[in-house]
């Protein structure tokens, strides 16, 4: 019926035909273009996998190699360079934090991080950072201190690459400059991936050990923890052991900051003993992972890299962002694939659990560093090993706490009600050294404790009594001549990349 109308219609006006059969020609052609476009796209996601430009064998730490086959991931990766970001507390710019703080400089009295603290930056400067810092002083021979080689273990692809050649307790047994030469190229693929299949993998011997201690395969990981455990191979708490130093996640009895620290406790493990106080102290390094997974958001299952990697779309490809930072730079490609609330409300939300836990953590860290002093003061009059003895356990708890939320940069958002709980221990345990020093400098004699100025960086660091002065020139001087020579050597193995 219809076809014959049509045809009627032809016969009398011929040109309704000829509009007929170039309409059927543009929507044939259009449909011959879409579907090239989705095969094109089949055919380029399949390439990512498939058809590798280059071939990457063995442990590779140069990341150029791998961003031949896989240039979004590469060119992302290479923006962890990047200095450009400032959230209200934290960035990728490099902060002198000892200088913003300075009590932290007595609260490290007699450990390393005194002389020198930043606040860390991208992953592309992991190297840079390890050796400019004062922590790693200034060493001439392979066998000189004050470190050893364990401190490059979460800088670089170089070090599976090195426990591989050399073994993994060979690795941790040597001096820090002893690998000077070799541990080259910053934190990259290779730190994460496996090189045939792409996925995401564990290189650093430390996990995998924490976890079989505790029955758990780690191979067993599903693909979504395993987003979470390719960063938790080094934002953690660790510790040296004292024979070997080797690199242990301190996790036998829980995850917490007090099985933590229980742990600790069972093998009478100090980092240093405190130069003020002479507390037996412990040093937290960064619990982002054991914090992260007690709040909110891991509950409901999300791994760092949902907010720290998020997924960007690019002409039909999906590929993961690899410039690993601070989400607040990037909120409607993290928080707000999962959130309605504005940009501004969701970075308020942040601020706000950090503001709270910073009222806590400003007024924590005076009163701490006021309790190691007078702790000082307390020996200087003599007090006796017995007096002191509960003082100093209570030092070593307070701080431990303080440290732990510290330490970990992301915790008061990843795990605000955990971060503000340790926190509250943390002032009552300072509170309580606090009242029993007083009782040792009252049968001492001392009704009142004048305090120092410790109100700049410089002042704080001459009251401790380091000399700076000594320690920068001494690190000036190994910046210019010792360190070119590791990079020449370097460049001449081929070891680091171009
Ligand atoms: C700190 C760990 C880490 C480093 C370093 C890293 N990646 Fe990834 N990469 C990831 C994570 C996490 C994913 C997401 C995996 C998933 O969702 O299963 C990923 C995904 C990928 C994928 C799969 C497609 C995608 O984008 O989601 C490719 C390809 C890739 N990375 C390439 C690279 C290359 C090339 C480098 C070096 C320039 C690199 N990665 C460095 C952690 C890392
Ligand atoms: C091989 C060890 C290692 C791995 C794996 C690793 N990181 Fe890092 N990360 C570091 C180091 C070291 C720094 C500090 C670098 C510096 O300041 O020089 C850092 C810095 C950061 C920063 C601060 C960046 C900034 O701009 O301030 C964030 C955020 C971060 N890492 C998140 C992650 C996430 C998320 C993962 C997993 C996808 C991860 N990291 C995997 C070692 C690692
Ligand atoms: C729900 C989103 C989310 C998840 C998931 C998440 N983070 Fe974060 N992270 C943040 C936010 C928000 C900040 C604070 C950023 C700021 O203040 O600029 C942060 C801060 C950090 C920082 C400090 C950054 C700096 O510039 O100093 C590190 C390191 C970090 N996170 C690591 C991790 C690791 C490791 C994991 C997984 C164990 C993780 N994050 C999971 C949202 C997240
Ligand atoms: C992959 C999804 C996802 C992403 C990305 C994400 N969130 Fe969430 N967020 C959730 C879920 C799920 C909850 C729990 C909601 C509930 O139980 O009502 C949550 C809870 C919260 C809460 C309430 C926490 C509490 O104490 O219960 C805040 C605040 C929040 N998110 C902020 C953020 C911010 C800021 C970002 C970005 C840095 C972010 N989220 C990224 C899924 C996400």
């Amino acid at each position: 019926m219809i076809m014959k109308k049509i045809s009627e219609a032809i016969k009398k006006r011929p040109i309704i035909g000829w509009a007929i059969f170039v309409t059927v020609m543009v929507i044939v052609f259009l449909l011959g273009l879409l579907a090239a476009s989705i095969t094109e796209r089949r055919a380029e996601i399949a390439t990512l996998y498939s058809n590798k430009k280059v071939e990457i064998k063995g442990i590779n730490p140069h990341s150029s190699e791998w961003g031949i086959n896989y240039p979004r991931e590469y060119n992302t990766w290479l923006k962890t360079k990047n200095m450009d970001f400032q959230s209200k507390y934290n960035g990728n710019i490099k902060q002198d934090v000892l200088e913003n703080r300075p009590q932290m400089v007595v609260l490290w009295a007699g450990y390393a991080f005194s002389k020198d603290y930043t606040a860390p930056r991208g992953h592309n400067y992991a190297i840079e950072d390890i050796h400019h810092t004062l922590r790693t002083g200034a060493p001439q021979t392979d066998t000189d201190g004050p470190q050893p080689a364990t401190c490059w273990t979460c800088k670089s692809p170089d070090v599976p690459r090195v426990m591989n050649e050399i073994g993994i307790e060979k690795f941790y047994n040597k001096k820090w400059g002893a690998l000077g030469k070799e541990i080259v190229n910053p934190i990259g693929c290779a730190d994460c991936h496996d090189p045939k299949t792409m996925a995401l993998t564990i290189t650093r011997p430390a996990l995998i050990e924490a976890f079989a201690r505790q029955g758990k395969d780690i191979k067993q990981a599903t693909p979504q923890e395993m987003r979470t455990l390719a960063c938790a191979q080094c934002h953690v708490e660790y510790y040296f052991t004292k024979e070997g130093n080797y690199l242990t996640f301190p996790w036998d009895k829980g995850m917490s900051v007090e099985a933590i620290e229980e742990y600790y406790d069972n093998k009478k493990f100090t980092d240093w003993t405190h130069a003020l106080s002479k507390a037996p102290m412990l040093k937290a390094q960064h619990p982002d992972y054991e914090l992260f997974s007690v709040g909110p958001h891991a509950k409901r299952g999300l791994s760092c890299a949902d907010c720290h990697m998020p997924y960007v779309s690019e002409g039909g490809i999906k590929y993961s962002n690899h410039q690993v930072m601070s989400p607040l730079n990037n909120i409607s490609s993290t928080c707000q694939t999962c959130h309605r609330d504005s940009e501004e409300k969701l970075r308020n939300y942040v601020y706000e659990y950090q503001d709270k836990a910073k009222e806590i953590r400003d007024r924590l860290e005076k009163e701490l560093a006021k309790a190691h002093i007078m702790a000082k003061i307390a020996w200087d009059k003599g007090a006796s090993e017995k007096e002191m003895a509960g003082v100093l356990k209570l030092l070593r708890q307070a701080q431990w706490r303080w440290d732990y939320v510290v330490a970990s940069h992301g915790s008061t958002f990843h795990a605000p009600v955990e971060a503000q709980r340790i926190l509250a221990h943390s002032l009552d345990k300072t509170m309580q050294a606090q009242l029993q020093v007083q009782k040792v400098l009252f049968n001492h004699g001392v009704k009142d404790v004048t305090l120092p100025d410790i109100t700049t960086k410089a002042k704080a660091q001459k009251y401790i009594g380091l000399d700076m002065a000594k320690e920068n020139s001494n690190k000036e001087n190994w910046i210019k001549n010792t360190l070119p020579k590791w990079l020449e050597d370097a460049k001449k193995t081929g070891k680091l990349s171009k």
